[in-house]
């Protein structure tokens, strides 16, 4: 498959779990992918494979939550290959287990700054590239929390149905220069979200069904887009 030979892909939470099996399955297709997230050692190993597996890859340490360090992120994509084709908005974190009242503001904050603001910024970083080469594809990892209540998530819940809308206006921003925007809403994914032991972990839906819902939105033919996939499991655990 090389799909997305001559593509650069920018995906954030590449060091594990979902993310990880994004950018796998985007280097699988051709496109040279750029992986962020803090963990250097996680991202190392995750370039690694990558390369093993005949892929283009390079670690880039980023933390989301810090704006010179996307601005840093988007000056080496810059300046290395020139463009950006993709954008995966996929980092994220949960703080989910106690109800709003109880959660300490500092929680709230991590959490609004890595999964909205995180993705305000990157977009912010990389549309730029976008807009002057006419086309591209940002897609934003929401969760089913972005629709439904999620009793003792609510900052989760929050980022998320916050994710949703500013996919949408985005899109509607975007749009007139060829660049498509969508969000992608999983049920629970079988990863260390959370630190969470994998109970019923086969039943869940796997990181790889997100890379392949990723793939299929980012090969959509160039007249229309997907706006947004709800991806559920087969079975209920
Ligand atoms: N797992 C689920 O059940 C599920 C369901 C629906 C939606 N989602 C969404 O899917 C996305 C990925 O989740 P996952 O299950 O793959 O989680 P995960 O296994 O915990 O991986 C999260 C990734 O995000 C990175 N990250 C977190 N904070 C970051 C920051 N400040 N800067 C840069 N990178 C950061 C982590 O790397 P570092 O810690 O090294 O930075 C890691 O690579 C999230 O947006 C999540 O909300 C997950």
């Amino acid at each position: 498959m090389g799909e997305l030979k001559g593509q650069v892909a920018v995906v954030t939470g590449a060091g594990r779990g979902i993310g990880e099996a994004i950018a796998q399955r985007l280097a699988s297709m051709g496109a040279a992918v750029v992986l962020a997230a803090r963990s250097v050692e996680d991202l190392n190993r995750v370039r690694g494979s990558i390369t093993a597996a005949g892929g283009e890859a390079e670690a880039a340490a980023a933390d989301l939550q810090k704006e010179s360090s996307i601005a840093a992120l988007a000056e080496m994509v810059r300046q290395r290959y020139g463009r950006c084709d993709i954008l995966v908005n996929n980092a994220g974190v949960g703080k989910i287990g106690r109800p709003l009242h109880e959660m300490a503001p500092e929680d709230w904050e991590t959490v609004m700054s890595t999964n909205l603001r995180g993705p305000y910024l990157t977009i912010r970083a990389f549309a730029p590239l976008m807009i002057a080469a006419r086309s591209g594809h940002i897609v934003n990892i929401s969760s089913l929390a972005g629709h439904n209540p999620l009793k003792n998530g609510a900052a989760y819940a929050a980022s998320k149905w916050g994710l949703n809308g500013l996919t949408y206006s985005v899109a509607e921003e975007l749009r007139e220069y060829g660049i498509r925007v969508s969000v992608v809403a999983p049920g629970s994914v079988n990863t260390k979200f959370g630190g969470g032991a994998a109970e019923h972990g086969e039943r869940k839906i796997q990181p790889v069904d997100i890379a392949h819902v990723v793939a299929m939105l980012v090969t959509q033919s160039p007249q229309s887009f997907v706006s947004e996939v709800l991806v559920r499991p087969t079975r209920k655990a």
